[in-house]
Parts: C-alpha cells; sequence; structure tokens
C-alpha cells in the first residue's frame, strides 16, 4: 500500500539514511552528502515521505516556498511515486499560503522532471537551473488536475 508519511519516526528516517547511504556507496550519487542538513529537518516537521507498505522509498523536504531536496529510491523511479510526492508537497505548501514554488535542479538532470509535473524555468546560470510552479498560472493548474 502506498501511503505520505506526514510525521515520520526514527525508523522511517534510519530507512531512508541507510538506502541513500547504500546508494552513495556504490554509485557517489544521491543527497547522502547532504545528510547533516536533512537530518535535523525531519524534527522540524519539513520532510514528508512516500512510503510503500511503510517502507519510506522516497522524501521531501520543503519550506514555505522551496522543495529543497526530493530523491526516490534509485529501485523506484520511473514508477510515479516522485510525481505523487511532488504533488503532495504541492499541496502542503499552497496550504502555508505560497503563490509560489521553487525548485533548484540539482542534479540538473532532474530538470524535465519538474517541467513534467507544471514547473518552469526561471533562471540558467551557468550549470545551475532554478524552476518556478505558479499555483494561479493556468498552466500549472491544468496538470494539477490530477492530484
Ligand atoms: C527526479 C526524481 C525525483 C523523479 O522521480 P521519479 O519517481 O523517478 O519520477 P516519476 O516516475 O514520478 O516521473 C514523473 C514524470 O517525470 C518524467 N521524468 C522523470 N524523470 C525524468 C527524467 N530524468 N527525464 C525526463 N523525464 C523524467 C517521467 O517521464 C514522468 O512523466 P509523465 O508523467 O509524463 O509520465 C527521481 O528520479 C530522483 O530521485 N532522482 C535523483 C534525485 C533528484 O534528481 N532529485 C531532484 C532534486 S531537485
Amino acid at each position: 500500500m502506498i501511503t505520505i508519511i506526514e510525521s515520520p519516526s526514527t525508523d522511517h528516517k534510519e530507512d531512508i539514511r541507510s538506502w541513500l547511504q547504500e546508494e552513495y556507496a556504490s554509485t557517489y550519487e544521491g543527497f547522502f552528502v547532504n545528510w547533516h542538513v536533512i537530518e535535523p529537518c525531519f524534527a522540524e516537521g519539513k520532510v514528508h515521505c512516500l512510503a510503500v507498505d511503510d517502507r519510506p522509498i522516497a522524501f521531501g523536504m520543503f519550506t514555505r516556498s522551496y522543495i529543497s531536496v526530493m530523491e526516490v529510491h534509485p529501485n523506484y523511479r520511473g514508477q510515479g511515486y516522485g510525481k505523487k510526492l511532488a504533488h503532495h508537497l504541492l499541496q502542503v505548501i499552497e496550504s502555508l499560503g505560497a503563490s509560489e514554488v521553487y525548485v533548484h535542479c540539482a542534479p540538473e538532470t532532474s530538470a524535465p522532471f519538474w517541467e513534467s509535473i507544471g514547473f518552469s524555468e526561471i533562471k540558467r546560470d551557468g550549470k545551475e537551473i532554478y524552476k518556478r510552479y505558479c499555483f494561479r498560472d493556468s498552466q500549472s493548474s491544468k496538470h494539477r488536475t490530477s492530484f
């Protein structure tokens, strides 16, 4: 069963830390290198997860106007989980009063993913790509019908 977990437990957090660490050990990729920044945000309620049978396979970290980090477990990518979690985070951020949400596409390979859910490019600064989602933009609201 697929669920969104808004208050991840210590076990959920450790599961995520563990697969991030494994990913880093085998590929040198993923957000394990940022764990020191991500971990404190669990206690602040700024990390939500998507779980399959209560095992978190994706997590997203957010503020009132940013999705600052989002990652899907490598084995579960390309199956719609990232889209589900991103839509959830957009709903949460909108409920906090935002009219726009920003992402910094790092790695830049994630840029087409954000475009597919209604983000558009606002800035390309060398290899850095920034995208914005407007809640009241007609293009974005078209995508939101699939929440
Ligand atoms: C980027 C990421 C979060 C996407 O999650 P995902 O579960 O693999 O994506 P989904 O299966 O939900 O894909 C949703 C849509 O985005 C598209 N998409 C996803 N990744 C894509 C890519 N690299 N290139 C092109 N399109 C992509 C899918 O085709 C799909 O389109 P559709 O709805 O028209 O079928 C995930 O691949 C990931 O964790 N990557 C590594 C970390 C990362 O880049 N995080 C983003 C930080 S800003």
